[in-house]
């Protein structure tokens, strides 16, 4: 069955280890932790420190979703920080086979994520070397953005390539997600959709309840 993964971009960071553990009791496996550096995309977020501090207290799966330019160079760092995935930009690797082979030294799960302007086409030489494919479905950089609808034909074309071709990638769909769109998002093939306003804007369990329905009835 598909999975919901919270992105901690949308809570309340003074509340944020009471918020943890609600979504943890809420029988969710995986935490969404976007990564902004104020330069591939215009946001600043948070780095290691906040990692390495809810590492701590949370048990969850860490899905690290780094907006960064040239991530090659903190791949250690965020495994070390506690990452159990990384997800890095094509468009912010000046060698993406490099970068790669420096998350395969590593015991992390590899992601490769496409904005909303770029193919799959550019994933094709990678397809058989990573874990995931992570699916824009709005410009990367800020919550609480409008999903763009066509991105939702890369999550079939990527869906339609592994069965046709065997492969293990898993894909997961980030960007305007919501009770109303998450069922067509995951019969396009979506197995782990991320939720950031959907999850944290009023109440917590009620909202991870409510989109864990919706994924079971669609899946
Ligand atoms: C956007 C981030 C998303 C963001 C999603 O750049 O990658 O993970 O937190 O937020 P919502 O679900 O509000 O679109
Ligand atoms: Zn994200």
């Amino acid at each position: 069955m598909s999975e919901l993964a919270p992105s901690i971009l949308s809570a309340d960071f003074t509340h944020l280890g009471e918020q943890l553990q609600l979504i943890e009791h809420s029988g969710t496996k995986v935490l969404h932790i976007d990564v902004m550096d104020g330069m591939f995309v215009p946001s600043i977020s948070f780095g290691m420190p906040v990692i390495r501090s809810i590492r701590k207290e949370c048990g969850l799966f860490f899905d690290v979703h780094l907006m960064i330019q040239e991530p090659v160079r903190y791949i250690k760092e965020f495994v070390d920080a506690g990452a159990d995935s990384i997800t890095i930009h094509v468009e912010a690797c000046e060698d993406v086979q490099a970068t790669i082979d420096a998350m395969a030294q590593y015991p992390v799960k590899k992601a490769l994520s496409i904005n909303p302007a770029t193919s799959i086409d550019i994933l094709e030489p990678y397809l058989d070397q990573i874990d995931m494919i992570l699916v824009m479905g709005v410009e990367p950089g800020f919550g609480g953005q409008k999903l763009i609808t066509e991105t939702l034909e890369k999550v079939k074309g990527l869906d339609q390539i592994r069965k046709e071709r065997g492969y293990s990638f898993k894909i997961e769909f980030d960007g305007g997600v919501n009770r109303e769109n998450l069922k067509e998002i995951i019969k396009n093939g979506t197995d782990i959709a991320v939720a950031g306003t959907a999850v944290f804007r009023g109440k917590i369990e009620e909202n991870v309840r409510d989109l864990q329905e919706v994924i079971a009835g669609a899946s």
